[in-house]
């Protein structure tokens, strides 16, 4: 091809301005040309691109970037969508990785679907999930530059979970109140607070035996906040390089600070809050006092940052994490009882084909049962319908003796835990960590 027809293709161009056929045409050319300098000249004098059809706006923008003028490209690019992803990839190979952060992070907040492994792990430096109060998912991405990519392991966001409020946790209101006057309310009249020199924020730890909904709650409470939740994915935190760990937790902390209000929750605790005895990794006490540091806010200021935690080893945490100023508030997160596990088989038996369930029966039956337990009693009844509908041919609903069958299968969980805690309870009562277990033991011993 001659360079007089990219001459005349450009004239062409010029008179019809717009024309998205002869524009691709130019590129194609433009690409076979010894010489695309012309049409790289040309390009920019395209005034108004957003005028031009997406995908012949993609199509300039890759031929730019090809060309090695990522700068010109931009123009090309949009805010949004996929068009936006090219956008950031634009701003990296021109390393502006404070631009390409801040759009990458605006992109996925708008639409997850957007995220590329590829750009996750260039431009993460931690990863946390959590859900805003307007529902939608809040993802965060810490603004820090890092030098060095090739060093930094590559962290990938939690999968995405629906929200949930406190109406999808049965039972547990007293603690849905706890926590609606401890660490919801902080968070929506302040001004009441301060009258009374009370701050929101603070530590809220909560404790119980597993599978009775602390993760849950934690997550509703979340959905109940005016505040933003950041979710620390902790095996995300410890599975780094030395130093890096005490790094990557500061940085969680400055991002919460920089975003508050801020709900920081860290699930399961114990994984980095262990007492040495119970640790494995010589190297954890650097981290618990970056985080007994962080909590304590030498370095800055944590009002408005409440940090939740949730763990089913109390007596694994270091008793310097209930100090004050850190975890004072210790929120016990009992097994369901009668009334709760009511509420939860209701709710777990919803939508499905079933046929004249006693469900208050099946709650005064399923004492010492789990919320967690009570899932899997109402999953292998299921199981136990449809495989009776396959040997029927037609849809067989759940009945009670579906779930009085898989009553005998599944085991309760919580009665073990229970006699732990009893045990701690009697003999290391740390400041009356456990006096709720007691309580909760000794109105159960009577009987309900
Ligand atoms: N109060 C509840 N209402 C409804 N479902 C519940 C409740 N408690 C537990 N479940 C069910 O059990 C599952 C496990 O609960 P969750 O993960 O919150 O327990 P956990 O207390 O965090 O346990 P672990 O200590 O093992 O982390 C939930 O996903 C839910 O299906
Ligand atoms: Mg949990």
């Amino acid at each position: 091809m001659s360079d007089t027809t990219l001459t005349d293709l450009i004239e062409t161009c010029r008179a019809m301005p717009g024309n998205d056929a002869l524009l691709r045409t130019l590129l194609r050319l433009g690409r076979e040309s010894a010489d695309p300098a012309p049409v790289i000249a040309y390009l920019s004098e395209i005034k108004e691109p957003q005028s031009l059809a997406p995908e012949t706006r993609t199509d300039i923008a890759q031929f730019l970037a090809d060309m090695g003028a990522p700068e010109q490209a931009l123009a090309f690019t949009n805010e949004e969508g996929e068009g936006g992803i090219n956008r950031v990839r634009l701003l990296l190979q021109q390393n502006d990785r404070e631009a390409a952060i801040a759009l990458y992070r605006k992109l996925i907040e708008a639409d997850k679907s957007l995220r590329k492994d590829d750009l996750d792990s260039q431009l993460l430096a931690f990863a946390a999930t959590g859900q805003g109060a307007g529902g939608a998912e809040v993802f965060s991405i810490s603004g820090e530059k890092i030098e060095d990519t090739s060093s930094v392991p590559s962290v990938s966001f939690s999968p995405e979970r629906e929200r949930i409020t406190f109406e999808n946790v049965g039972g547990l209101a007293d603690i849905k109140k706890q926590i609606n006057r401890k660490i919801i309310m902080p968070f929506q009249k302040p001004g009441l607070f301060q009258r009374f020199r009370k701050q929101a924020g603070g530590g809220v730890l909560l404790y119980g035996p597993p599978g009775c909904g602390k993760t849950m709650l934690a997550r509703a409470t979340a959905g109940e906040c005016g505040a933003k939740f950041l979710n620390v994915e902790i095996p995300q935190i410890l599975d780094m390089y030395i130093g890096e760990s005490e790094k990557r937790l500061a940085g969680i902390f400055a991002e919460a600070r920089s975003q508050k209000p801020t709900v920081l929750f860290f699930d399961e605790l114990e994984a980095l809050a262990a007492r040495r005895k119970f640790s494995h990794n010589s190297n954890s006490s650097a981290l618990v006092s970056t985080f007994l540091n962080e909590m304590d806010g030498y370095a800055a200021d944590n009002e408005g940052v409440l940090v939740l935690a949730a763990t089913n080893v109390p007596w694994a945490i270091d008793p310097a994490f209930r100090r004050h100023g850190r975890f004072d508030r210790v929120l016990f997160v009992a097994p369901p009882d009668r009334i709760a596990r009511h509420e939860i088989l209701k709710g777990l038996v919803a939508g499905r084909p079933q046929e004249n369930l006693d469900l208050e029966a099946i709650a005064a039956r399923s004492s010492g049962f789990s919320g967690a337990d009570l899932t899997n009693v109402i999953e292998t009844a299921c199981d136990i319908a449809i495989e009776e509908s396959l040997s029927s041919d037609t849809i067989e609903p759940i009945r009670q003796s579906h779930i009085l069958e898989a009553l005998k299968e599944v085991k309760p969980t919580t009665i073990e835990w229970l006699s732990s805690a009893r045990n701690y309870a009697r003999y290391a009562n740390e400041g009356g960590l456990y006096e709720d277990v007691i309580a909760f033991l000794d109105k159960n011993a009577k009987g309900r």
